[in-house]
């Protein structure tokens, strides 16, 4: 069964309520797509003008982060409950930037994973390696470490359904993209990580997308790889390129 593309756009820290709801408007129509899920991943400050911008539309909304509790004294937290009551369908989880900047590690973010599950969200779960890590040639290993880890308890079924993203470090935000044949290896190693922990079927199913500088001169090549499965796009998810993103 052939796996259908994603493309998910990670508007990170961008974007007021007011520029949120004017950049669905100019993306409406450049967005429309019958072959391929597109998903914006906004801020949560955005997420309730933006859920209500795309009515109607192809695109469905994801969150960039989730707590892991349901409600209580968690000051300036978000709960899955509260994302899946404002219209949110995926939840970004593990993203290098929560992992670096607010030291977000594997056993907080598998328990970010199991809650996003038992909400009813799909998790977008980010992995990938530093410069330094790839240099080094234990890429892989880490990887595999990072998703074994962050995947613990976790199903195959649920697996099946939810979106591993494969973000490099170096590739983040720098205009270096990895090559198609170095997103397509690790790509395929996380597939294989998967049939090893579950079963070729869960393997199979799986939506694994590429992220790093994803721009609309890169993506068709990437996303033709056999085991890339889309995209999960910064700094061109935030323009009309991602039109062409999606429609690549
Ligand atoms: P850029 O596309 O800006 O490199 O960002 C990638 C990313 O971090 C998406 O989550």
């Amino acid at each position: 069964m052939a796996r259908r593309k994603i493309i998910a756009g990670n508007w990170k820290m961008n974007m007021t309520p007011s520029q949120a709801v004017a950049l669905c408007a100019e993306l409406k129509d450049l967005v429309k797509s019958d072959s391929v899920d597109v998903v914006y991943c906004v801020p949560a400050i955005d997420i309730v003008p933006v859920v209500e911008a795309v009515k109607g539309t192809n695109v469905q909304v994801g969150a960039e982060n989730l707590y892991i509790e349901d409600k209580g004294a968690y000051t300036g937290e978000i709960s899955a409950p509260m994302l899946v009551d404002s219209g949110v369908k995926f939840v970004i989880i593990g993203h290098s930037e929560r992992r670096e900047y607010f030291k977000e590690d594997d056993a907080f973010l598998n328990k970010k994973v199991k809650k996003a599950f038992e909400a009813g969200l799909i998790p977008i779960l980010c992995c990938g390696e530093t410069l330094e890590q790839r240099e080094m040639g234990v890429t892989m290993d880490w990887i595999r470490l990072q998703i074994k880890s962050d995947l613990v308890g976790i199903t195959a079924d649920q697996v099946k359904s939810m979106v591993i993203a494969y973000e490099p470090i170096w590739a983040i935000g720098t205009g270096k993209t990895a090559t198609t044949e170095q997103a397509e290896e690790v790509c395929k190693g996380i597939r294989e990580c998967i049939a090893e922990i579950y079963d070729q079927a869960t393997a199979d199913a799986v939506r694994i997308q590429y992220g790093g500088s994803v721009n609309a001169g890169n993506a068709a090549e990437l996303f033709a790889q056999p085991d890339i499965d889309g995209g999960l796009v910064g700094g061109a998810s935030l323009k009309a390129d991602f039109g062409k993103i999606v429609n690549y």
